[in-house]
């Protein structure tokens, strides 16, 4: 579990990253910032394009910063809105999720100050894994 320090810079880190969204189409500016075990923070938002399919969510963005960054395992991800209520990783960034940091929390905030929060397990039950892949 992070420190309140840690929490609260993993927060501002994902509300930064909100104002810099690029989502001129859907107007919902989303802000994701991860936590490495050795206590780095790297963030990312959503990108949108007129071509609506090749839009990028904000986690997966962090995730591809991250890993290019040499980051391959999160402890921590907040997401970051405007919403009225706080709002999951969509279905696709809870598999990427999956992929570097299994044993993740998700803490969900708002501009408003709601907040919720769950383990990646909960969101993503019986996951597709690498052991998936397996043949015998
Ligand atoms: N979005 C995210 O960035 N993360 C999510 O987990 C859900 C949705 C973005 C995608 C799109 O740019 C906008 O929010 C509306 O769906």
């Amino acid at each position: 579990m992070a420190d309140a320090t840690t929490l609260a810079a993993l927060r501002a880190a994902a509300f930064e990253a909100m104002e810099r969204a690029y989502a001129p189409y859907s107007h919902f500016p989303v802000g994701a910032a991860l936590l490495t075990p050795d206590g780095a923070i790297i963030s990312g938002c959503n990108v949108e394009n007129s071509s609506y399919p090749a839009g990028t969510c904000a986690e997966r963005a962090a995730i591809g910063a991250a890993v290019a960054a040499g980051h391959r395992e999160f402890t921590h991800v907040v997401v970051a809105t405007n919403a009225d209520r706080p709002t999951p990783p969509c279905g696709i960034c809870r598999q990427v999720l999956q992929e570097f940091a299994p044993q993740c929390r998700v803490t969900s905030i708002t501009r408003g100050g709601a907040v919720a929060e769950w383990s990646l397990s909960e969101l993503l039950p019986n996951p597709f894994t690498p052991s998936s892949l397996r043949r015998e």
